[in-house]
């Protein structure tokens, strides 16, 4: 059985994780069994969700019935490839400790959403949740995360032919001075290097990047299935909504739904007058009360008017508002106040009042 998933997208600093946190959350108060994990190096969802770490694979929460949480550590996630791949174990050793491959691991751009793919894969069609969450890291839009693992595939595969084109002649021109962008780039973090150690390094990862190809392609097909859904995630108290229509309309090029806006943290306005009255009632304050009520209620809406206008473009899609809670949330029964804004029923979003 393979399991429904859900990429939470957007810019940095919005409320991803908070708002993945929170949707795994949902679904498992709904008995469903539920993968969260982050593709984010930072700790942020284990002190969003109360802990102080977070294990490579999908441990139980403590307190959360039905939800696993896990923090994609890189090395980890190479470590399992490789043993996946290469059964004999001088490659193995070779391959882990070569200085490129050891760069691969540690500072290649791109290297954890490209090995995040086979993670993902694995929870989702080789595992026994009913649904995956995965929070995204910040970018600039949709693509960066769901294209890396293609994209960095292709630059591997097109250095990998470079080198072969080179035939028997592998320090031919091409290769000597073209300096592909692998070797461009793993140069700038070891120093340059040979020709022959690229070669040998590439001849090792073979096995490698043909798994990881098969890997990407498989998570680009997840990206297809009708159970997968895009969440968009903004934040009202930032000046980019407006700019996250390139989300949506990237994914659209890629004939790809987006299925939800996440409006976060917005102010929520004042309790009614008539409330503020009767809570300042003999306490000499009402006038002050009063004042700050209004202020409070003028602030709320010319937000709530901004927020419109800059979402427009997101009209007819199924919109969320959260409110911006007094602190950062960072224990379970902190997220827990957030569940109503983002609650749905099985697999359809609804639109829910904001606060
Ligand atoms: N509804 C909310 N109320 C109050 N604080 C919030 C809310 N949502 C998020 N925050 C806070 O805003 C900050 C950013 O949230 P979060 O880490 O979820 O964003 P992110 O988009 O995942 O960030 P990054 O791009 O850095 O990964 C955090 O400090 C978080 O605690
Ligand atoms: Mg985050």
């Amino acid at each position: 059985m393979s399991a429904e998933l859900i990429f939470v997208l957007g810019p940095g600093g919005v409320g991803k994780t908070t708002t993945s946190a929170v949707l795994a959350l949902e679904a498992a108060a709904r008995g469903q069994r539920v993968a969260l994990i982050t593709v984010d190096p930072a700790r942020r969802l284990a002190q969003a969700l109360g802990q102080s770490r977070l294990p490579h694979r999908p441990e139980a929460v403590p307190g959360a019935d039905g939800l696993f949480a896990a923090m994609i550590d890189r090395g980890e996630a190479w470590s399992q490839v490789l043993e996946r791949c290469k059964s004999e174990p001088r490659e193995l050793e070779a391959l882990r400790g070569n200085r490129y491959f050891r760069s691969l691991v540690s500072e290649f751009p791109g290297s954890l959403e490209y090995v995040a793919s086979d993670v993902i894969v694995g929870l989702v069609e080789e595992a026994d949740y009913d649904l995956v969450v995965v929070d995204t890291p910040p970018a600039a839009d949709a693509l960066a995360f769901l294209d890396a693992p293609r994209r960095l595939g292709k630059v591997f595969d097109g250095e990998f032919l470079r080198l072969l084109r080179g035939g028997g002649g592998l320090m031919s021109r091409a290769a000597r001075h073209g300096g592909g962008m692998v070797r461009r780039v793993l140069s700038k973090f070891i120093g340059e290097a040979t020709i022959e150690e690229l070669a040998g390094f590439l001849q090792l990862m073979q096995e490698v990047l043909a798994f990881m190809r098969d890997r990407s392609r498989r998570m680009r097909a997840l990206q297809y299935r009708p159970e997968t859904r895009f969440v968009l995630v903004g934040a009202a108290d930032t000046a980019q909504l407006g700019d996250l229509e390139t989300f949506r309309d990237q994914l659209s090029q890629r004939d790809l739904p987006l299925s939800g806006l996440v409006v976060n943290r917005l102010v929520p306005p004042p309790p009614s007058e008539a409330d503020c009255r009767a809570a300042a009632a003999g306490t000499g304050l009402e006038a002050w009360a009063l004042d700050q009520y209004h202020l409070a209620a003028t602030e709320a809406a010319a937000q709530r008017a901004r927020v419109a206008a800059k979402t427009a473009w997101a009209d007819g899609l199924p919109r969320f508002t959260v409110p911006c809670l007094p602190s950062e949330p960072k224990s379970l029964e902190e997220l827990t106040l957030l569940l109503p804004y983002l609650a749905q029923p099985a697999g359809e979003a609804v639109e829910v009042d904001g606060p």
